[in-house]
């Protein structure tokens, strides 16, 4: 998660405004893994998988032809959502009765989001009890259709099956959150993500704007909250706790740019709900607008002074008048009745040492810190009802139950959690971050967040209320279901010149159809068919998408002095040798004596999975060594943990110009690979970002051996002896207060 987290990065520049995100996306590379399929030709198929699973689906015989003729007849309130199939398929919109048409209508017999598509020898209809279910309709009627509908080149005519469909949502909350806050994203991507989420049937976009990272809304009365605080690194007062320190990136969305978002978002049947995360994860505004931050001078030895307090002071009137500010503004460009503010992972030791707070707490009688807080939120919430809208707040807010009923709960922190909310009679938000975050690695050797063992697409169909524990009284506090991704962990994968890479897609598919499914789905598929309508009918959809996914990693078997390499869908197989550093195709089992050496992937279409060893990759060598720092330990987390190879060692403070860590073997070694690592894994946080390597080939002289890359670097000495190795800080590392310096990787 992102847990005391706070923000990332991103050096595009947001000038972006192209509205067509399908376009911009294909003008990116997704790098060299495209490895186009054509889906199977004559007789052209017809499909009849719709995910997420509807309520009811009877399939017919025959195929109705879709030609330049048909026309698109609506009512006129859902004229957008004509307007939006118009975007897939190449047809006019006309009033009057024609059979040859799709004609799109609501019928108020049918409820919020529900929809029936019925597609016979009167030609295609859906019926909505409202925009969303005539929208709906429309996404499962896409999904019938050939896939390149998705790549905006589907030609007439076309062929569809006869079909019956009755649909409706289990739940009308089915959100995706994007941190925008910690890797900002420009407009049109998210509007791609906001595509997705559409061709989900996914309707709620938790758009978490600000952060410890930074603050990304243009308010008019404070511009300075946006234009300095939207960026970090390089000259800015803000400075990076994920790497880059170097370099200034970020970027913020002006309120332009926000209603057409929204505006977007609703053609889509997609509300924004914004979320300004208070009163903890604010070291961004902390850091450009001081005066919210509690009364003391806090201790900055360890961070090179820098302050990275983060949380809002709970006793100064003048924060609440910068709040309702805010929020004036805010209401005036989202349009949803609800506002999220936080209120997780608060630091309550902030307000210790602030007499104001502890002044406060006295006059209140609030017991703890967890009671100030609700304190805060409630006059938060306050401010919100004023505007007529109401709060949605992390699950720790509630813990104490002093907020009021009609809050909106996202329990994020555990199952517990949501029982707990749920039994306290919240509407919840089910998000358990072990099942629902994205931003998770998806297997143990996975990229990604790495505190669980991954979460797959598996994990996430098999989860059931019912074994969750949720009671039936329980389960009507239940408000929908949402994934999340967090942005702390796509810094690294942001290619050197600031391009965004594919990770984003790469963590959202095929996850998101699980999620999806959950959401909506009372008839549930098992993973197990799920991963074939992937295989046999979406994977070809999110090729025509352009949208990366992931594949399940190929099987490895090592058997008779061989590695044998399998996958059951049709992907081509690579092996990566980390000694030369070279992706070969893997066209015969390999000697068993590479194990050590090589990892295996494979690719499809616009799918690849992530490289992957045999139980001897994960295997190092282990020749004693002594680690030492211009910078002193940690008591706790010693040289020593390190030095025998069992956990990373930390220093007592960040790195500066000049600081220095060494590692000197025993006896000198010849190996063929190390890997010198700083920073925790898998994310871009307590490392040394710029800096270079050392090398002592004669146990005497240093050489340079090459700069760090993410904070690592890969030394193939090719068995000329080692004597010891040195990474050297060039820069100011980051706003932690350590460096972390992972054990050698040798072989
Ligand atoms: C969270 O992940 N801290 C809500
Ligand atoms: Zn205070």
């Amino acid at each position: 998660m992102k847990f005391l987290l706070l923000s990332i990065l991103l050096l595009f520049s947001q000038s972006v405004c192209a509205s067509d995100s399908t376009r911009v996306k294909s003008q990116r590379k997704i790098a060299d893994t495209v490895n186009v399929v054509p889906p199977p030709a004559t007789p052209a198929p017809l499909f009849t998988d719709i995910i997420p699973q509807p309520l009811s689906v009877v399939k017919g015989e025959e195929r109705f032809t879709i030609n330049e003729r048909t026309a698109i007849i609506c009512d006129k309130e859902v004229t957008k959502a004509a307007d939006y199939l118009r975007l897939y398929l190449p047809l006019e919109r006309t009033k009057g009765k024609k059979s040859n048409s799709i004609r799109l209508l609501l019928n108020n017999k049918l409820g919020q989001e529900e929809y029936t598509l019925s597609i016979d020898k009167n030609g295609i209809e859906i019926c909505g009890g409202d925009y969303g279910g005539v929208f709906n309709g429309i996404q499962s009627l896409l999904q019938l259709l050939p896939h390149n509908v998705y790549s905006k080149t589907a030609q007439l005519p076309m062929e569809v099956s006869y079909i019956e469909v009755k649909d409706a949502p289990q739940y009308h909350y089915r959100g995706l959150l994007l941190d925008v806050a910690r890797t900002f994203q420009p407009v049109h991507e998210v509007k791609r993500v906001l595509d997705y989420m559409a061709y989900c049937k996914l309707n709620k976009f938790h758009f978490h704007l600000v952060d410890n990272s930074a603050w990304c809304i243009e308010i008019k009365k404070y511009p300075h909250l946006a234009k300095i605080g939207g960026f970090r690194g390089g000259d800015s007062p803000l400075h990076p706790i994920y790497g880059r320190f170097n370099q200034k990136y970020g970027g913020y969305y002006t309120q332009e740019e926000l209603r057409d978002i929204v505006a977007y978002a609703a053609e889509r049947n997609i509300e924004v709900i914004p979320e300004i995360d208070m009163p903890g994860h604010s070291k961004a505004l902390g850091a450009i607008h001081p005066t919210i931050l509690c009364n003391y001078t806090p201790d900055t030895s360890c961070t090179n002074g820098i302050d990275n307090r983060n949380v809002w002071c709970v006793a100064k009137e003048s924060n609440y008048a910068l709040i309702e500010d805010i929020i004036r503004e805010m209401v005036e460009i989202f349009p949803s009745q609800y506002l999220h503010i936080g209120g997780d992972e608060v630091q309550y030791a902030q307000w210790e040492p602030c007499p104001d707070c502890q002044r406060l707490m006295k006059e209140k009688g609030l017991k703890s810190g967890a009671q100030l807080e609700q304190h805060f939120l409630n006059r938060v919430s306050d401010i919100l009802t004023k505007y007529n809208r109401k709060a949605v707040v992390w699950d720790e807010a509630v813990d104490g139950g002093l907020l009021p009923k009609t809050t909106l709960v996202s329990g994020w922190r555990g199952i517990k959690q949501c029982l707990n909310s749920t039994a306290n009679g919240y509407p919840t938000i089910i998000m358990p971050a072990s099942i629902f975050y994205l931003d998770q690695r998806q297997a143990l050797h996975e990229r990604g967040h790495h505190y669980s063992k991954g979460i797959s697409l598996k994990t996430i169909c098999d989860f059931t209320f019912e074994n969750a524990g949720f009671s039936s009284e329980q389960r009507k506090h239940i408000a929908g279901i949402e994934g999340a991704f967090w942005g702390e962990t796509y810094l690294p994968h942001i290619n050197p010149k600031g391009h965004f890479s594919d990770y984003l897609e790469y963590m959202l598919f095929p996850r998101l159809f699980g999620v999806a499914e959950v959401a909506w789905s009372s008839t549930r598929r098992s993973y197990d068919d799920m991963m074939k309508v992937l295989k046999d009918n979406f994977f070809y959809k999110l090729q025509a998408m352009s949208a990366t996914f992931r594949l399940e990693p190929p099987t490895i078997k090592v058997e008779n002095g061989k590695i044998f390499v399998s996958t059951d869908d049709g992907s081509k197989l690579y092996y990566k040798d980390i000694r030369t550093n070279k992706t070969h195709e893997y066209k015969a089992p390999l000697n068993a004596n590479m194990a050590p050496f090589v990892t295996f992937h494979s690719r499809l279409m616009t799918g690849y999975s992530d490289d992957m060893g045999t139980a001897e990759f994960y295997n190092f060598a282990k020749p004693k060594m002594k680690l030492t720092s211009s910078i002193p330990f940690s008591q706790k987390r010693t040289a020593e943990a390190c030095e025998s190879y069992n956990g990373p060692a930390y220093t007592t403070r960040c790195a500066k110009e000049g600081d220095w860590v060494e590692f000197r073997f025993e006896e000198p070694i010849k190996v063929s690979y190390i890997k010198v690592a700083t920073g925790r894994k898998h994310l871009h946080r307590c490392l040394i970002y710029k800096g270079h390597i050392e090398i002592c080939y004669d146990g005497k002289e240093f050489v340079r051996g090459g700069n760090l890359y993410n904070g690592f670097f890969v030394l193939r000495p090719r068995k000329k002896a080692i004597h010891a190795l040195r990474i050297v800080a060039d820069h100011i590392s980051d706003a932690n207060n350590k460096v972390i310096i992972q054990p050698l990787e040798i072989k």
